[in-house]
């Protein structure tokens, strides 16, 4: 399958992009649907192309993240992700203890990684129809520096739900909501007064 996919999109690239679905753009690239379950992302730059495949390559097989099958330019071919985003999701059903221990658990699985950055954004994260997480765009993991998750923080509180997570975190596991609820207590008051 592996060897297949390479061979169809990245040495003889037989696909129609009129054909496809497209399924969503963001500020680095635009992504659309390939028969086989999988996606072509198209980066506006190729390096961010290399920089985010890198990255997925780096920690490809990690059940949080897409598999990548290959890149060659600008653009490449990784899983499809079905599913709604965090945001969406919260917004339909609120954050209910069971995400939010999942949340918990995604963050954990950044340190195991290695990653720099502790953080994601609510849009960044897709529950699945069985209701597991999964990371559709890994930005800067192994470059920035962040300690705790501040952007994810400032999402939940924006959808009415950061008490919920503090207070998950705190019975869950409070050696993180020692390191972390003053800093995103001050980051979310500072963003506030602005
Ligand atoms: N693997 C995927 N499966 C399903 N949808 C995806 C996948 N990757 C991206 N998308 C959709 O395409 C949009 C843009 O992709 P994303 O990787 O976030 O691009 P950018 O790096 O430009 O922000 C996402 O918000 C999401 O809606
Ligand atoms: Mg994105």
């Amino acid at each position: 399958m592996k060897d297949d996919l390479y061979k169809k999109y990245i040495i003889d690239f037989q696909v129609n992009l009129l054909t496809c679905k497209s399924l969503g753009k963001g500020h680095n690239g635009i992504v659309y649907m390939l028969p086989e379950k999988k996606v072509i992302k198209i980066c506006f730059s190729e390096k961010s192309c290399r920089n985010e495949y890198y990255i997925l390559k780096r920690i490809n097989n990690n059940k949080y993240f897409p598999r990548v099958y290959g890149m060659s330019g600008n653009y490449m071919i990784r899983d499809f992700v079905d599913g709604i985003t965090l945001k969406d999701y919260i917004k339909k059903n609120g954050l209910d203890k069971g995400t939010a221990v999942k949340v918990i658990g995604l963050l954990k699985e950044f340190k195991k990684l290695k990653f720099k950055k502790y953080d994601i954004r609510c849009k960044d994260i897709m529950v699945t129809p069985d209701n597991t997480l999964m990371v559709i765009d890994p930005k800067k993991c192994f470059s920035k520096s962040r300690n705790y998750p501040q952007h994810l923080c400032k999402g939940l509180y924006n959808l009415g739900a950061l008490d919920i997570f503090l207070n998950v975190l705190h019975e869950n596991s409070p050696e993180l909501y020692k390191k972390w609820n003053d800093k995103i207590c001050k980051y979310i008051s500072t963003r506030i007064c602005i």
